[in-house]
């Protein structure tokens, strides 16, 4: 299979696809017209389907053969963002945008539908298309794809995301840590509010809360091996109602991103210790809650991501591969980490030469659309090398 013309066949359909998504952005859980138009899709192309979850699609491909099942995944939700890149197919529904390229991975992922479907009696075992709903937003569309039964059989499941912050023609299979797991942190400060003029009187919590941020810093740089790396970030302090009183209350949120088990169970110990003790040599007190809320790390298997960057290199040439740096982001594509091993490969769409280039979730957000070449084209590959 030469993976370049498989991918030239579909490609204005692709980009076509890809646009009528980005113009038609849908938030999560409300997936309900792209849902429809990937179904529409599929019967047009007699592919079977299921619908495990209320909004989202798995299309099953069968080869020739009985063997593995392979979960090939692309998640279908826009954001709650106001469109700004001044592009023609801009959103049309106001205050929502694909601003994470999820719109480029369902098309992709469709172009992939396109090709192996041409392409069964190469495949010996059965291919499943996840187009997920709900990755941004608990609850999580994975963790419900899940829970639906309908990926059991899969003895591994490929998911990608492109990079507006690598450069087009490029990708990433690179094993063990990917994305960071989450956990939120509260932080509650209690003095005696009373006059500013008399701090004296009062238990000044806005200073407890200030010196809780500060010692809070040295729990990553001073007490967490490289072994078991996290980030912990405090992203609001709010205390006080005037500039003449003494603050009796402060709550502090913010979030800590780690790999291991290690780690959080760490962070969760210390960052109690240290709000606490700076708490009460300030005379105030800290309720402190740290909790694993969002979704767990994405940890690529080593052998599947072995076999990536050979399906990479076949198909794209010795050039194609690239480093991403290990992310502090959160990905639910770690919920099917519960049913198979994971390959998580990210693909490159900047292009500093059409526009310039914003980070995702920005409101600028653009993607170059040869991208989805690239996933196409890795995740249809992928699946031939998979079972041959
Ligand atoms: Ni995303």
């Amino acid at each position: 299979m030469d993976i370049l013309k498989e991918t030239a066949v579909f490609k204005e359909e692709t980009i076509a696809l890809r646009r009528q998504l980005h113009k038609n952005p849908e938030l999560s859980g409300k997936e309900f017209a792209t849902t429809e138009l990937i179904v529409k899709e599929l019967e047009k192309l007699g592919i079977s389907y299921v619908r495990p979850t209320e909004t989202g699609v798995i299309a099953i491909i069968k080869g020739e053969e009985n063997g593995k099942v392979l979960g090939l995944r692309a998640d279908m939700d826009a954001l709650p963002v106001e469109e700004e890149t001044g592009l023609e197919f801009s959103s049309v529904n106001n205050g929502v945008m694909h601003a994470c390229g999820h719109d480029a991975h369902t098309a992709s992922l469709m172009q992939a539908v396109k090709i192996l479907n041409l392409h069964k009696d190469e495949i010996k075992g059965t291919v499943k298309f996840i187009f997920q709903p709900s990755e941004e937003f608990l609850p999580s569309g994975a963790e419900k794809m899940v829970e639906s039964g309908e990926l059991n059989d899969c003895s591994a499941i490929v998911g990608i995301h492109v990079k507006s912050d690598m450069p087009v023609g490029k990708i990433s299979v690179e094993a063990g840590p990917r994305m960071a797991a989450s956990a939120g942190v509260d932080i509650k400060v209690k003095g005696k509010s009373g006059h500013g003029g008399t701090p004296s009187t009062a238990v000044d919590a806005t200073v407890a809360a200030a010196a809780i941020v500060m010692n809070l810093q040295t729990i990553i740089s001073r007490e967490l091996s490289l072994d078991n790396m996290a980030v912990l970030s405090i992203g609001t302090l709010n205390s006080g109602t005037a500039r003449n009183v003494i603050s009796g209350e402060a709550v502090l949120e913010g979030t800590c991103r780690y790999y291991s088990d290690e780690a959080i169970e760490h962070v969760i110990e210390a960052v109690k210790r240290v709000a606490q003790c700076t708490a009460s040599s300030y005379r105030a007190e800290a309720e402190v809650s740290v909790v694993p809320s969002g979704c767990g790390a994405v940890i690529n298997d080593a052998q599947l991501s072995a076999m990536g960057a050979k399906t990479a290199e076949k198909a794209f040439g010795k050039d194609v591969l690239c480093h991403y740096p290990i992310s502090g982001l959160n990905e639910d594509f770690s919920k099917y980490n519960a049913i198979c091993p994971l390959l998580y490969v990210l693909i490159g769409a900047q292009n500093d030469e059409k526009f310039e280039s914003y980070p995702l979730h920005s409101s600028k957000l653009q993607i170059d659309e040869d991208c989805m070449d690239y996933a196409a084209g890795f995740m249809a590959q992928f699946v031939i090398d998979y079972f041959n």
